[in-house]
């Protein structure tokens, strides 16, 4: 992810943890990380819903949101016992905005799921026919995914009572004075002649594209006004989607009036009669006979872009040639939503806690510009890779100017045959990442320049090695300035010694002041001379010494992450810190000693072999030790030792214990977990529906199985 675009101290966690999340989407998991992970990604995901649905502003694209969440969804299925009430998959979203009153929605505002392909349709067609009796007849309405800010409307006695915002989907914010600014939100409408006394609409409230424009406009004028009254000017708008969500939660309706919302309704959420009994479901018999009913009570719907059709192909073509529609259809959409037409059908195959199982939606693919590469630059990470860096004339894409973009590598650049001068594809699904898919060769003049990879580090000039496995040119002297700063740049950053207060623009700062130049220099500040560099007050050099003392006493995996030894995240970094009693302890290791460990490979013990063997990284530890920095394994306290050296592992459903119930009782009699049955297991603990680890276990004489009253007795 690109730096430049990182804001709070939140994103700068949150960003590089998403990116982290992202690679490694399909590792295996073993049980011992699946918490942390779980824990990660939960907070990952409620960050981005944070940023889509309260600041207006998604950060990644919806593909790699989809994949995050599928991924908890999936770890959650594989470990039941980590699943936690408050987990995304459990509610949709967690987005309440300060300053408005939070209102409950009659019914809880669901999301959709996502299909990105014909196969995808046809397994959703598969889904809905297997839960449908076999002769049931099955029709699709297909309607534009509208791309703004889903907003729910209430009508009650025929009057429109109140607007909320989706919020967390089961509560959102009061957002009536505002709505009722919006003119496609009609304030009566004579829902009493279909005997409902009480409804709830839900919609997305968009601002038309030539509206938008017209918007920008206008501020490009008052700019000029501001201009010469040598005021501060205004941002342009970056796009319809923002604009819109960003509008309702205006504070000042008189203000959202002037943003031209409107609201286009596309289902009825909850509906009632006088005697307040549920009629949701009882006012017609299809969706697209509902859409007619909404439309003919004044509402705005997706109108003539609605199609029924029979079999999911005729779905799927639709929902191409929308694709193709989409830049010449006057408001933003980001895809198509495909639901079960019958109503009876929809009610018999339900929901999930996250989305209806009768709908979906077809994300369109991502959206492409072209631009010409002018030059390339070239980064130097914490490891030495030399990353090469596009610059491009800048284009807006999904309203946002690009004008720098990763090569990735030098192969990269080869089998795309990217040269100088080129003009390049940009893609952009949505998200801050952009990436080039190719070149325009039509477009080639024949004065395009090679791009010659640098042999040598752009920063310090110390020859580049790549190995023959690898693909990625590195710097190998370890004191180049380029990455002694991302180094420490990583040694304070969120997922390692979190030390708030110092991000990567004061680490640059006092790199530039001579203030620090080692790792070990954090601990060492000289805060007087902070205290003389601009923008520093008494109050933030407390605050940054209360921080970085604060973190020696970080429990030691923070410190193994902070160490950037290549191939060891935090997760590596948190099962090394339960090896060792101090960390230097690592130094008497052999390569041998660390393939020993779960989960670690021989990648990542020959690199924990080279760096604990290294004595410059020993000086460096031992320093920080003497700098009150913790380098001890945080000792847990035993209950009892009854369990000293006996290996356990637990499977099936057990009577009252829970699998890290069980877990932690063993750990703190002195037990250890094995993460699968082998010989080196001493006791299965099998409860109920206890499957391929009995069996196994069964096979193994040295193997004890044991119920969880016998576990019990062993401890008590
Ligand atoms: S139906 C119960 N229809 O997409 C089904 N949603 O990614 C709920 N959206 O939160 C949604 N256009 O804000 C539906 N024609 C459409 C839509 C639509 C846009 C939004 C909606 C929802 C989001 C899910």
């Amino acid at each position: 992810m690109i730096p430049d675009l990182f804001s709070s101290a939140e994103d700068q966690e949150m960003l590089p943890l998403t990116d982290k999340l992202l690679e490694s989407i399909d590792d295996h998991v073993a049980e011992a990380s699946a918490a942390f992970i779980i824990r990660d990604l939960i907070k990952v995901i409620r960050y981005h819903d944070k940023k889509y649905y309260q600041e207006a502003g998604n950060v990644i694209s919806d593909f790699d949101y989809d994949r995050l969440f599928a991924r908890l969804k999936a770890l959650e299925e594989d470990y039941p016992t980590h699943i936690t009430t408050d987990s995304p998959t459990r509610r949709v979203s967690d987005a309440l905005n300060e300053g408005f009153k939070t209102v409950a929605h009659l019914l809880p505002m669901l999301s959709l799921d996502n299909s990105y392909n014909l196969e995808d349709l046809e397994r959703f067609d598969k889904r809905i026919r297997d839960g449908l009796p076999d002769d049931a007849r099955i029709a699709y309405t297909v309607e534009p995914k509208f791309d703004g800010s889903s907003i729910a409307l209430i009508y009650e006695n025929d009057r429109f009572v109140r607007a909320a915002t989706r919020g967390n989907g089961v509560e959102g914010d009061d957002i009536t004075a505002n709505a009722r600014t919006i003119r496609s939100v009609p304030l009566q409408a004579v829902f009493s002649k279909e005997g409902i006394a009480k409804i709830e609409l839900r919609g997305e409230a968009v601002i038309e594209l030539s509206v938008f424009e017209q918007m920008n406009i206008e501020r490009a004028r008052q700019n000029e006004i501001l201009r010469s009254e040598g005021k501060k000017l205004l941002e342009p708008f970056k796009n319809a989607r923002n604009t819109a969500a960003g509008s309702l939660r205006l504070k000042d309706p008189a203000e959202v009036a002037l943003r031209k919302l409107d609201v286009i309704v596309y289902q009825v959420g909850y509906a009632e009669d006088a005697k307040g009994n549920d009629i949701t479901d009882n006012l017609r018999s299809s969706h697209a006979e509902y859409l007619r009913l909404l439309a003919s009570l004044g509402f705005r719907t997706p109108g003539e872009a609605v199609r029924t059709f029979s079999d999911i192909k005729e779905v799927a073509a639709y929902c191409l040639e929308w694709q193709d529609l989409r830049d010449s259809y006057h408001i933003d959409i980001d895809g198509m939503v495909i639901k079960l037409d019958n109503i009876r059908q929809q009610q018999l195959l339900g929901r999930t806690s996250h989305h209806p199982k009768w709908a979906v939606a077809y994300k369109f693919k991502a959206k492409q510009a072209t631009s010409v590469l002018r030059k390339v630059d070239y980064q130097v990470g914490r490891t030495g890779a030399v990353t090469p860096v596009a610059k491009i004339d800048p284009v807006q894409l999904v309203g946002v100017e690009i004008s720098s973009i990763s090569l990735h590598n030098e192969e990269f650049i080869a089998e795309k045959d990217i040269r100088i001068g080129d003009t390049v594809i940009v893609e952009r699904a949505g998200d801050v990442i952009p990436y080039i898919t190719g070149i325009v060769p039509e477009r080639r003049t024949g004065q395009e320049l090679t791009i010659l990879f640098p042999r040598e580090c752009p920063s310090c000039g110390h020859h580049l090695v790549k190995p023959a496995e690898e693909s990625i040119w590195r710097c190998i002297n370890p004191d180049c300035p380029a990455q002694i700063e991302e180094r420490l740049i990583h040694f304070v950053s969120v997922n390692a010694m979190d030390i708030q207060g110092l991000g990567q623009e004061i680490i640059r700062t006092f790199i530039r002041e001579g203030i620090i130049q080692t790792i070990a220099d954090i601990y060492r500040l000289d805060y007087n001379r902070i205290l003389a560099l601009e923008g520093w007050k008494q109050k933030s050099v407390e605050n940054l010494r209360s921080n970085i003392e604060a973190s020696k006493e970080n429990d030691m995996w923070r410190l193994i992450t902070g160490l950037g030894i290549r191939h060891v995240g935090s997760t590596t970094a948190k099962m090394l810190a339960s090896e060792v009693p101090l960390l230097t302890d690592f130094a008497t290791w052999a390569k041998e000693d660390f393939t020993q460990l779960k989960d670690v490979g021989p990648k990542v013990a020959t690199s924990l072999f080279e760096f604990f063997s290294d004595a410059d990284n020993m000086v460096l530890i031992a320093n920080l030790a003497a700098l009150g920095v913790n380098i001890k394994r945080t000792e847990v306290q035993l209950a009892s030792e009854k369990l000293s050296g006996k290996t356990f592992l637990f499977t099936g459903t057990l009577p009252t214990l829970s699998r890290d119930e069980g877990k932690a009782l063993v750990e703190a009699n002195g037990g250890k977990i094995l993460s699968g049955v082998s010989a080196n297991l001493n006791y299965l603990v099998a409860g109920e529906k206890a499957g391929s680890k009995l069996a196994k276990a069964q096979k193994i004489p040295s193997v004890e199985i044991i119920d969880e009253a016998t576990f019990l007795q062993m401890i008590s």
